[in-house]
């Protein structure tokens, strides 16, 4: 067995400019949106991540032909050659946004075999508002020990509600309802920046979908819709990431295709710490200096445009350090706070009541062996080994690979000291698999 790790050593302040990669929330349910046209559709800009190449692995299992340069970032998929609606269980548990096929294969076929997805670190994750809407769309669901089988004759427009803006909920329906003639309502949708980049990939692809407020997304269903060239909108959540770096070692980086209007709230919490943010004059692009002395904040995740949940673990790292007391609640997720107790182990001064944590900034961290939980914990950590005084080893890196696309070149690239190691555990020694300084 090999064990992977990432070894963070206390970095300069990072300094530099930096291009984010395109968004994984957006490019896995868009690449599964390529299933609704038979044809070949190029998408551009696509991170070169292991969520990528498992919704690859996905697509070619129900038999599409799909090429990924690399290189170019370009991903073309033939979805004309799927011929199967049955999606197997190895995929499945690696990734829950395999799940994301199942509204396309029912629009196309009228069927979907899939594993259950697992619960993960974050909470449970059940599925009930995908299966009780496509359920009120006609679907015969049928649940037996881990799989479920979903069948309709012909899918039927509704209105339907959603308790909660589930964003994997709204766009599963949207991509059942692409097809389905009649008119379809999704109220309380979520309105996610990613489910808004899907919704232009399907306008372009000849779907009829308007938007209304409060939250309501239309869709009149058309007879069939082509395949086309988009390229995937920047990652909101690498551009958090990389300023809460920049933040945490004091440093000034400027990111010039992030995209400011949908980042609004994190940028508030940043500027309300002390931290300047400035916006190009043509509203793409951030530029940011550190202060040196930054304030605690408070706040709480919520659906778009709140606090986004997947930027709460990297921003609770700015708590630790800083002046004051934060109280961040995690409202999306009920399980989101794995990361205080590895953060405790490096020095952080957190108490955990619910869902809330109320962190005490400490003058530094220390290095420490951590384990990363999910995707954005492994960020936060990495970017807390950035300051910590001494080396900190994460474990867990294949969380840190699924979200990001070579994130740890882009820190080294602005200074930080990142190593990625793999031990083969058979041999006595550690070798270096990725080195960048
Ligand atoms: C998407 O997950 C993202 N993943 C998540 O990013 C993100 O954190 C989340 O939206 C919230 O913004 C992708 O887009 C691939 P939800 P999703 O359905 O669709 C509950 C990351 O780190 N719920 O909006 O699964 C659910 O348990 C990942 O990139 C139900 O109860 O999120 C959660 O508490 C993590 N029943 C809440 O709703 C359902 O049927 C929000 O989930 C569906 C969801």
């Amino acid at each position: 067995m090999v064990k992977d790790f990432i070894r963070i050593s206390t970095s300069l302040p990072l300094k530099g400019s930096c291009e984010i990669s395109g968004a994984k929330n957006a490019v896995l349910v868009i690449m599964a949106s390529s299933i609704l046209a038979s044809g070949k559709t190029t998408l551009r800009n696509i991170p070169v991540s292991s969520d990528v190449l498992t919704m690859i692995e996905l697509l070619e299992y129900l038999g599409a032909e799909v090429f990924f340069d690399q290189e170019e970032n370009r991903l073309e998929i033939d979805s004309s050659t799927i011929v199967q609606s049955e999606v197997c269980p190895d995929i499945m548990s690696r990734m829950r946004a395999s799940f994301l096929v199942m509204g396309p294969l029912l629009a196309r076929f009228g069927r979907a075999h899939i594993a259950l997805p697992g619960g993960c670190s974050l909470g449970k994750r059940p599925i009930d508002y995908h299966l009780k809407n496509f359920k009120k769309m006609g679907v015969t669901v049928e649940e037996e020990s881990h799989f479920i089988t979903a069948t309709c004759q012909q899918l039927q427009a509704r209105r339907l509600v959603l308790e909660y803006p589930s964003v994997g909920a709204t766009e599963n329906i949207i991509m059942a309802a692409v097809l389905t003639s009649g008119v379809t309502e999704i109220v309380n949708a979520s309105l996610e920046p990613e489910v808004d980049d899907l919704i232009s990939v399907l306008r372009k692809m000849g779907a009829n979908i308007t938007t209304q407020v409060p939250a309501t997304i239309i869709i009149e269903g058309v007879e069939s819709l082509n395949s086309v060239e988009y390229s995937v909108m920047p990652d909101r959540l690498e551009a958090g990431s990389l300023l809460l770096a920049a933040a945490i070692t004091g440093g000034e980086i400027s990111i010039p295709n992030a995209q400011p209007h949908i980042m609004d709230v994190f940028l508030l919490k940043l500027e309300e710490m002390g931290h300047t943010v400035v916006v190009s004059d043509n509203g793409k692009g951030i530029f940011f200096k550190a202060t040196t002395a930054p304030k605690a904040v408070s706040f709480k995740t919520g659906p778009f445009p709140g606090f986004p949940t997947d930027l709460q673990a990297p921003m609770m790292v700015a708590q630790t350090l800083a002046e004051g007391t934060s109280i961040i609640e995690e409202t999306v997720f009920e399980n989101r706070l794995l990361h205080i107790q590895e953060l405790r182990k490096m020095g952080a001064q957190i108490e955990q009541i619910g869902t809330k944590a109320i962190v005490t900034g400490v003058p530094h961290l220390v290095g420490a062996s951590v384990v990363a939980t999910d995707i954005r914990a492994a960020c936060g950590l990495v970017l807390a080994g950035l300051v910590a005084h001494g080396k900190t080893e994460m474990t867990g890196v294949a969380h840190f690979d699924r979200g990001y696309d070579r994130l740890t070149q882009k820190l080294v690239q602005l200074g930080g000291k990142v190593e990625r190691f793999s031990s083969e555990v058979l041999g006595s020694s550690s070798k270096h698999i990725e080195k960048f300084v």
